[in-house]
């Protein structure tokens, strides 16, 4: 590390207070990762922002295939959508590993997306240049699909190793 990193973490040192996050299945290629760092940011386009690990195998797949998935796995499924978090593509094929059946993806080339999703988003990815030890990509929305379902039982991310699904719900009414 150097001086000014070792500075910055001492005046903004990382805290997981927002946590739980909404977790997702980012597939490039016929790879796939759990991934909790990502969010809508435009409707029109369509567009969402994913923040990539830069260790991770899937950040090259992203820039050299420049697509991937989104897809929403319900509750039932998440032991092999977390474990795929701790395994990489870099060595192993997840879906042989993980028993998981993959379909291709309607309108990109190249990427698979599990069969059991409730939706799917599929992207068409640029990187946002930028530092910091995530790589933030735009992703433009050229196909969905899926069903109200997906958001019955969500797998909200707690941090660490915790997970948990909804419990109360509420309509507000104005
Ligand atoms: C619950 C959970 C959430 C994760 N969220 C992210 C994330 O938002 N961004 C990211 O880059 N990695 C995230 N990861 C880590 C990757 O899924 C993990 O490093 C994976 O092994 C990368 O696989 P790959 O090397 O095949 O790309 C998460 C892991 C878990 C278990």
């Amino acid at each position: 590390m150097t001086d000014t990193q070792r500075e910055q973490k001492q005046n903004h040192p990382y805290k997981a207070f927002f946590y739980p996050m909404r977790l997702a299945l980012l597939s490039a290629g016929e790879n796939f990762m759990p991934l909790a760092w990502w969010t809508p940011v435009s409707k029109n386009p369509f567009r969402f922002l994913l923040a990539m690990d830069r260790e991770n195998h899937t950040l090259g797949l992203l820039r050299t295939l420049g697509e991937g998935a989104l897809s929403f796995l319900p509750w039932e499924e998440r032991e092999w959508v977390v474990r795929a978090g701790y395994l990489s593509g870099r060595r192993v094929d997840k879906g042989k590993r993980l028993g998981v059946a993959l379909r291709p993806a309607r309108r990109l080339a190249h990427t698979w997306v599990p069969e059991k999703a409730l939706a799917v988003y599929e992207l068409k990815v640029t990187e946002w240049p930028t530092d910091g030890d995530h790589a933030p990509f735009l992703g433009d929305v050229v196909h969905v699909e899926g069903s109200r379902e997906a958001k019955e039982r969500p797998i909200l991310f707690l941090g660490f190793r915790d997970f948990a699904t909804l419990g109360e719900r509420w309509r507000f009414r104005p």
